[in-house]
């Protein structure tokens, strides 16, 4: 028998305000034509004065606890991705679990700006299938709009705000490919690559916040050969391969990334979950949002057999096979 970590509920929250391509057209040397055929982003939402990660998070968690008929003293943890969390400590996971009303376990914040959702996965997935936890919130929360450089077109356009969670829940499986729960996981990070994705601020250095740098062609580059790849290699130590796949569910960065990985993967863009017209990308969110908004589409169904895959500043990158 193996113990894996199954979703037993999944939701998510997005701010109210809209903001489609068109409002950066009047302040900035941009169109809506140019953002949607580079990207494939159409809108995004942004959070509103004073509404934070963890408000977003903590309504993504209660989501997804109700979808999975639990209370939140029903969790042993809670992990939060979040490059964006409200103050510099404590974790915004903590105020989320405050939040939610859960008073036990523990929670901390796993910060690995858009790959963080994988990396928590991993995490959690490792700590219920050593015992350590029974059941755990996994959530990706972030306000990016707060980090965003609003004079530099070749950034400002492409991020949004919003949060998905995950409920996992250990259940014992055969140890075969064909149980339900996380079948996989395959974790990178090279801090060669910093220079490509960083914030220009932080705790120890200017002691604000910054804002968000990215040299964006050089990160394409990278994105489109290492998601194929780290995807494989999770298929491969799951003992599946491409097409035993139902559904890609990729951070949602940008169209033409999304299509080049299927495209390398073999696998159709019928069986590829897109969020990122209607979200941008909302890093460590950008997933579990993909995720619910999937389940709610009728798209992912229980069985089904998901690969997620997601890369994002460090590098960090990584993905998780799972059984829905
Ligand atoms: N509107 C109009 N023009 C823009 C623009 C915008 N919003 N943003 C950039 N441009 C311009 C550039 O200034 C450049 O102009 P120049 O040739 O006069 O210098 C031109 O478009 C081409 O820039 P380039 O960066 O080569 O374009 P691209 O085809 O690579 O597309 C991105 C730019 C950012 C959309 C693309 O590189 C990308 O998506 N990269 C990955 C980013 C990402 O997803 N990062 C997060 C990963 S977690």
């Amino acid at each position: 028998m193996t113990l894996r970590a199954v979703v037993r509920g999944v939701g998510h929250h997005l701010p109210a305000r809209v903001v489609p391509n068109s409002e950066f057209e009047s302040r900035l040397d941009t169109s809506d034509e140019w953002i949607r055929t580079r990207t494939g982003i159409e809108r995004r939402h942004f959070a509103a004065e004073g509404e934070t990660t963890s408000d977003l998070g903590a309504a993504a968690a209660r989501a997804a606890l109700a979808d999975a008929g639990l209370a939140a003293g029903d969790l042993d943890a809670l992990i939060l991705a979040t490059s964006t969390a409200d103050l510099t400590f404590p974790s915004a996971a903590t105020m989320i679990q405050d939040k939610i009303g859960m008073t036990g376990g523990f929670a901390f914040d796993v910060q690995a700006v858009c790959a963080g959702f994988v990396f928590a996965l991993a995490n959690a997935s490792a700590l219920i299938s050593s015992g350590q936890a029974r059941r755990v919130m996994v959530v990706g929360a972030e306000t990016f709009s707060r980090i965003l450089d609003f004079d530099d077109r070749s950034t400002c356009v492409l991020f949004g705000d919003g949060a998905g969670a995950v409920v996992l829940e250990a259940a014992e499986g055969e140890g075969t490919a064909r149980d339900r729960g996380v079948l996989a996981t395959d974790l990178h990070s090279d801090g060669r690559y910093r220079e490509l994705l960083y914030v220009d601020g932080g705790v120890s250095t200017t002691r604000t916040a910054g804002q968000l740098r990215m040299q964006g062609n050089q990160v394409f580059r990278h994105a489109v050969e290492k998601l194929a790849e780290t995807a494989h290699a999770a298929l491969e130590k799951a003992g599946l391969n491409s097409g035993d796949v139902d559904w890609i569910v990729p951070h949602q960065a940008n169209l033409r990334i999304i299509t080049a990985t299927a495209s390398r993967m073999q696998v159709p863009m019928e069986r590829v979950v897109v969020t990122v017209q209607d979200h941008g990308n909302t890093s460590a969110a950008s997933i579990p949002l993909a995720l619910s908004v999937g389940r709610e589409r009728g798209q992912i169904k229980r069985g089904d057999l998901i690969v997620m895959e997601a890369i994002g500043g460090g590098l960090t990158w990584g993905s998780v096979v799972l059984r829905w």
